[in-house]
């Protein structure tokens, strides 16, 4: 399966979700790999640190995605492409060639609009490709005191695209970037981060649930 992050708006979690869902996979034994598409390079540099086993590749340019990822899939169970912000050709060539799109998408109506841009381009891809990618909004950086974090679950569903309960804005996600490692190796100050985050790939990926129901409630 390959899944990719794409959005049209940088900043909202595509780097952090690639990453996550990678080394996920990676710890279950599957055979994973990562496909970093943004030149800048966070998610890959992030997965040497967390994970130097874990196979990545960069790929920069439409022709490299569109030639080298169907040679890719061959190889490796997954896929994950961390696709760069903006919906630019890469990201064009990444809809065509991945099963899924997840579309991270942050609390305001500016990261709404933005989203509203990319899903546009997705439904291009899904027309060109008579059916695929599948894609989901995942909302990200939730504040849920906040009135717009509120408007922003009431505004998605409202978008012709389906979405996911999503992440909450929390310091353990930044910390695991600054530190190279993923929110599950982080010790207790990530069990709730990590627990939040393996519900959305099980939720996502339909796999039975093995969180502790317990510090999701206390979360
Ligand atoms: N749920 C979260 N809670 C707190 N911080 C978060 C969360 N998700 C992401 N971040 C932080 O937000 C910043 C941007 O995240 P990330 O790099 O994953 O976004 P991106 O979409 O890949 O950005 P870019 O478009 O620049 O590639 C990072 O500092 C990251 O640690
Ligand atoms: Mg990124």
């Amino acid at each position: 399966m390959i899944i990719a992050l794409t959005n049209s708006k940088g900043g909202v979690g595509k780097s952090t979700l690639a990453v996550h869902l990678t080394v996920w996979w990676q710890d279950q034994g599957t055979r994973v790999a990562l496909v970093d598409a943004d030149a800048q390079g966070s998610s890959s540099g992030w997965l040497h640190e967390s994970s130097p086993q874990t196979p990545m590749f960069r790929l920069h340019t439409p022709d490299d995605i569109l030639e080298r990822v169907p040679e890719l899939q061959g190889q490796f169970q997954h896929l994950v492409i961390d696709g760069p912000a903006g919906l630019s050709e890469v990201t064009r060539a990444i809809l065509l060639v991945t099963d899924l799109a997840l579309l991270p998408c942050g609390p305001s109506v500016l990261d709404l609009r933005a989203a509203n841009e990319a899903i546009r381009v997705v439904k291009q891809a899904q027309k060109i490709r008579q059916g695929p990618p599948q894609a989901v909004l995942v909302p990200n950086k939730l504040q849920v005191q906040y009135r717009l974090s509120r408007e922003l679950l009431e505004t998605a569903k409202s978008l012709d695209i389906p979405f996911t309960s999503g992440l909450r804005l929390r310091q353990a996600f930044a910390d695991a970037a600054g530190q190279g490692k993923v929110v599950w190796n982080l010790g207790p100050r990530g069990e709730v981060a990590a627990n939040e985050i393996k519900e959305l790939w099980y939720g996502l990926l339909g796999q039975e649930s093995s969180i502790d129901e317990r510090s999701v409630a206390n979360g």
